[in-house]
């Protein structure tokens, strides 16, 4: 039973999870933390990050924010050095670690994975990204980065560009924008095309897009938000695909020129060199700003997975 300073506990493993008004919750609860980073609400509470897959923001930005609310980390990066690598199954782990934590934060290379999790413990679970499917918390940052720089929601064209079929944060970000009247550009290769089950998606909630191969100056110019992605070789089983297709899409510094003075380039990171290093300079870029965001954007998510009500003063 929660006490009166609690909610009922919650697991976030989709975007899909979050009605319009929890994300417009989270998104000012992420404001209030920005202004107030440090505090004690976790005190007494222990999260677990279990990481099966490489990450440096995701997991070092959900363990600082444990560290700035006052709660205590336990947690893995390298699961070949678990009792994963003798053969416990996933089951068996979360049931494990949930004797000992508050709340699991995961990181999955299996799509599903942290659904699963959800199901077999009742202690909340938080999905840091599951194979090439979501990656809320990635998303929470995104809407927190584009409401700050645009000042809104609404009304905005976001332009993803490079890897649309692997990049679990383009699938994430475009569910949770179909709340918002925005229109997209998806700039991709035919084999790194934006999934039949996201257009779809577009189509039935009358999201309005437009796919092109062409990166072009004209796109650019009729963009508020340039959300750059990686072509995520860990996901390619063949290869040489992947080095077909690993170099298509670059931006460099020039590019801008064209664009309006509110464009902002977002990239979930890591980037390899699909946006220059000329581009850190301009006043455009935003990316690294971005990851700053999703720490107060993860406190929010932590807060609210364990319940824990914030001060009133925000309300
Ligand atoms: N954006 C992101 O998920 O970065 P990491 O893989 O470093 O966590």
């Amino acid at each position: 039973m929660p006490s009166a300073n609690e909610n009922p506990t919650r697991s976030i493993v989709s975007i899909a999870d979050l009605s319009k008004d929890e994300i417009l919750s989270l998104l000012k609860l992420a404001a209030y933390f920005e202004e107030h980073p440090n505090s004690r609400l976790l005190d007494g509470k222990v999260v677990a990050t279990l990481f099966f897959e490489p990450s440096t923001r995701t997991r070092l930005s959900f363990e600082t924010a444990v560290n700035r609310l006052g709660g205590r980390i336990i947690g893995f990066s390298d699961p070949a050095a678990t009792s994963t690598s003798k053969g416990e199954t996933l089951k068996d782990t979360i049931k494990m670690v949930a004797n000992y934590v508050d709340l699991i934060v995961m990181r999955h290379y299996l799509e599903g994975a942290a659904r699963y999790a959800s199901e077999v413990t009742e202690v909340p679970v938080i999905n840091a990204g599951d194979g090439a499917h979501q990656h809320p918390s990635q998303t929470m940052l995104d809407l927190y980065s584009i409401f700050k720089t645009q000042g809104r929601l609404d009304d905005i064209t976001v332009t993803m560009v490079g890897d649309l079929k692997y990049g679990r944060t383009v699938h994430s970000l475009l569910m949770a924008l179909s709340h918002f009247r925005v229109k997209f550009n998806f700039v991709a290769c035919d084999e790194l095309r934006m999934p039949e089950e996201f257009r779809t998606f577009c189509d039935r909630n009358g999201i309005e897009y437009r796919e092109s191969t062409d990166f072009s100056p004209e796109i650019i110019a009729s963009t508020d938000i340039l959300y750059m992605t990686r072509v995520q070789r860990e996901r390619f089983t063949d290869l040489m695909e992947y080095e077909r297709v690993k170099d298509l899409y670059n931006l460099d510094a020039r590019m801008l020129d064209v664009a309006p003075d509110n464009l902002r380039v977002l990239h979930p990171l890591p980037r390899v060199n699909e946006i220059d290093q000329d581009v850190d300079d301009s006043p455009k870029a935003y990316y690294f700003q971005q990851a700053k965001n999703g720490l107060f954007a993860r406190q929010a998510m932590i807060c609210t997975a364990l319940g824990i009500k914030v001060p009133a003063d925000i309300h």
